[in-house]
């Protein structure tokens, strides 16, 4: 880890001391999840936000989530998705085990395929996080954007990919997918967005109008 991201981690103050303990656990699994930086973003755009209707794509063993349900009110809702029935298993075992206030729903298959099947209403959802398989964000943005209400965001986690995309000489499917849509998410008028270069790079994207 450099410096300035040591420096910051050492500034964070964990929700939950747990969180810290998890973290530590996922690393020596060698299991991708959030930077505890990151956790700390979704954890502040959570608590501005006060959402009813989150959704995560790629919610692993709900790390990520925990930051977002620990600033959430009882009258959230997050629906994490993640294909993989063992994450969900041990997911909804540790979300047990934190007696949170919102309602977590954890459905398990491809994201995009589970997404479209919930059918939420049109400007229903407040808060989508991106952490699934990179090369579908831009396809996963055009399905989300019209069930995500005016002002609602979301958060797409290793948009610079190891700093990769910012290399010329990378001509990864990955990070070539990741180029296309954060070009798609600065230039499109609907949206306003920023990247901020905590963990592996994290887009936080406002849907205007
Ligand atoms: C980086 S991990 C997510 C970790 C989690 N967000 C966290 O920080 O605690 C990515 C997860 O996405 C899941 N995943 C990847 N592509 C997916 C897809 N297309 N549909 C469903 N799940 C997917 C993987 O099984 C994995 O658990």
């Amino acid at each position: 880890m450099d410096v300035l991201s040591s420096y910051l981690r050492n500034l964070l103050a964990y929700p939950d001391a747990r969180l810290e303990k998890l973290y530590q656990l996922a690393k020596e699994e060698k299991f991708p999840v959030v930077e505890p930086e990151v956790g700390n973003l979704l954890y502040f755009f959570t608590k501005l936000l006060k959402p009813r209707l989150v959704v995560e794509f790629g919610s692993g063993f709900g790390y990520s989530v925990l930051w977002i349900a620990l600033a959430c009110n009882g009258d959230c809702t997050i629906h994490c998705i993640d294909y993989q029935e063992k994450n969900r298993r041990r997911a909804l075992e540790l979300f047990s085990q934190f007696g949170l206030k919102a309602k977590i729903v954890y459905h398990v298959g491809e994201a995009l395929t589970v997404f479209d099947n919930l059918s939420f209403e049109d400007e229903s959802l407040d808060l989508v996080v991106f952490d699934h398989e990179k090369q579908n964000y831009s396809e996963s943005l055009e399905l989300v954007l019209p069930k995500l209400k005016k002002g609602g965001i979301i958060i797409a986690d290793d948009v610079l990919w190891r700093r990769e995309v910012v290399s010329d000489n990378s001509k990864k499917l990955r990070v070539n997918a990741l180029r296309f849509f954060l070009k798609e998410i600065f230039h499109r008028k609907d949206l306003s967005s920023f990247i901020c270069p905590l963990g592996d790079g994290v887009a936080v994207i406002q849907k205007v109008f």
